[in-house]
């Protein structure tokens, strides 16, 4: 097994480079992100649309490959993995709530949410039960037989939240996960979140546009145009990150944005 490149991180990035396309279509998405991501931590991605935040995501997941750089995930070294290796790795150690949910149309909400399960090798009785119990948590029991295409949007994200959790992967990985959900809503989707981290000792990455979660993140990551810019720990008096912490009023400035101009 690979070592860790620092051996507490769930996951180190470094010198991470992703470009899209070539010649006159190249974009250059990650420009050299340099990122750890601990257990037992609620990590937040804020930034500007179109600064990377999806590609690192994605990244990190094992979902897309860096043009350059390095990604080890749970003290593994993703690019000397086979592709099987990934896939089965990624099925076992990391949930992804995609920012467009993903939901599979022909399952209900319940169906969808056993994925993770079924695939783990539990019947479908037992799936089906952890899934209700779990969207039952999430205020979604009554929802739970009903189709993806009968749902509302706050409803469908936290079926995909759902799915990504039911499995209690090591990693977690959301993309945007309260962007649809009202503020009551909101607030229990981000304890839950936080409770998997912090008593679940596990890892989790989120992206986010929404001021609301900022007090849920033990670290806060900013990131522009392709490269990290800082971190910030709004709970911490003890810095472990190497970049130079930021108060916390400029590191939110960017994201707040007044009433007037409307999100
Ligand atoms: N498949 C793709 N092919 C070409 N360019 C892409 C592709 N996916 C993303 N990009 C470009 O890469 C850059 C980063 O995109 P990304 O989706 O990671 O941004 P983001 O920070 O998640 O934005 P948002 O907040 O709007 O979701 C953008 O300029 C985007 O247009
Ligand atoms: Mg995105």
């Amino acid at each position: 097994m690979a070592r860790g490149l620092e051996t507490s991180a769930a996951v180190s990035c470094r010198d991470l480079v992703k470009n899209y396309g070539a010649g006159d279509s190249l974009v250059r998405a990650l420009r050299g992100v340099d990122l750890d991501v601990f257990p037992g931590e609620l990590t937040l991605l804020v930034g500007p649309s179109g600064c990377g935040k999806t590609t690192l995501l994605s990244v990190v997941a094992g979902i897309l490959e860096p043009t350059s750089g390095k990604v080890e995930v749970l003290g593994l070294d993703l690019a000397t993995m086979s592709r099987s290796k990934k896939v089965s790795f990624r099925r076992e150690n990391i949930g992804f709530v995609f920012q467009q949910y993903n939901l599979l149309p022909a399952l209900s909400a319940a169906e969808n949410v056993t994925i993770p399960l079924i695939l783990a090798g539990y019947s479908r009785r037992q799936a089906l039960g952890s899934a209700i119990d779990l969207l039952r948590r999430m205020d979604m029991g009554e929802r739970a037989h009903a189709m993806p295409a009968q749902l509302s949007g706050g409803q469908q994200q936290r079926v995909a939240i759902a799915r990504a959790l039911v499995h209690h992967p090591r990693l977690l990985v959301c993309d945007e996960p309260t962007s649809a959900l009202d503020a009551k809503t909101g607030h229990t989707i981000m304890e839950l979140l936080r409770s998997v981290a912090v008593e679940g000792d596990r890892a989790v990455i989120i992206v986010t546009h929404d001021s609301r979660v900022f007090e849920f993140g033990d670290r806060i990551a900013r990131m522009e145009d392709g490269h990290i810019t800082g971190i910030d720990r709004p709970h911490s008096r003890l810095g472990r990150e190497q970049q130079p912490a930021l108060s916390a009023s400029d590191s939110m400035a960017p994201f707040m944005g007044s009433p007037a101009e409307g999100g």
